[in-house]
């Protein structure tokens, strides 16, 4: 199976089949999820998954770079998007600088940035030099400090009205993708009815072209995390990591681990 490319994903909307996107943060997780999705995110939501923080906004640059180039190195057949970091695209220069440092040095196929009617002529100005965007509305986390203020969009007609604005003229900004975070039904259905290119949603609703959850909530991780609603989880990886930790100590209390077979003679 060869590269999927964004031809290819394109006709799946005209088609109406859904989009699959998880993020990744390392190697052995993007080995993984290589080909069985098709987008993989290097999501600045590294920064509360692995690094412990409380919102998005202590990412860096270097951060990003590092987590993009650990996924890509081995991705193969699926299409891959980082995430620029918190300030990393406050003008058209900044942006620029720093989107083509993490593309140069992680080979990712997108950027995805955080878009408000604040920054389309920045969108605007990265696809004129040929960057690949993905936009991404609704909730955008990297306004938020405090991630428990976090409110679904899109009840009143105004907003939806705002939203739908804002899509268009992103899309015509040359946005590849865009995200729909936290959008009700009726704005994400209205949004992607309108759209030539995939929506991809995350608390959206399933009238999006495709579907973007975090690995580590699918996984469930952290099971003692207040999770939203959207989150599904599909397996209890924690209990399994538990077990074997237990089993490990156990095993070294009794003397049993190693044995002669993990031992040189
Ligand atoms: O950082 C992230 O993981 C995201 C979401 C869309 C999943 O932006």
């Amino acid at each position: 199976m060869s590269k999927i490319s964004y031809k290819k994903l394109l006709l799946r909307k005209k088609n109406k089949e859904a989009i699959t996107c998880l993020t990744a943060y390392s190697d052995p997780i993007a080995k993984i999820l290589d080909g069985k999705v098709d987008l993989i995110l290097i999501g600045d939501s590294v920064g509360t998954t692995i690094y412990g923080m409380s919102n998005t906004r202590s990412v860096n640059l270097e951060i990003m770079k590092n987590h993009a180039k650990a996924v890509t190195k081995s991705v193969k057949k699926s299409m891959t998007i980082v995430d620029m970091p918190y300030k990393t695209y406050r003008s058209k220069r900044e942006a620029l600088k720093n989107a083509i440092e993490i593309l140069k040095f992680s080979k990712a196929d997108f950027i995805k940035i955080e878009t408000d009617r604040s920054n389309i002529e920045i969108v605007k100005y990265l696809t004129s030099k040929k960057i690949k965007i993905v936009s991404h509305i609704g909730v955008t986390p990297q306004k938020y400090s405090d991630f428990s203020k976090i409110k679904s969009v899109g009840k009143t007609d105004k907003e939806i009205e705002n939203l739908l604005k804002l899509a268009i003229d992103l899309q015509e900004a040359g946005s590849k993708f865009i995200v729909l975070e936290c959008i009700t039904i009726f704005a994400a259905k209205k949004i992607t009815k309108k759209l030539s290119i995939p929506t991809i949603g995350i608390g959206s609703s399933n009238y999006c072209d495709g579907q973007v959850l975090v690995i580590d909530d699918i996984l469930n991780f952290s099971p003692d995390k207040r999770k939203p609603k959207f989150i599904k989880n599909y397996t209890n990886i924690s209990i399994n990591i538990s077990k074997a930790i237990e089993e490990f100590v156990k095993d070294v209390k009794l003397k049993k681990f190693p044995s002669s077979k993990n031992s040189y003679s």
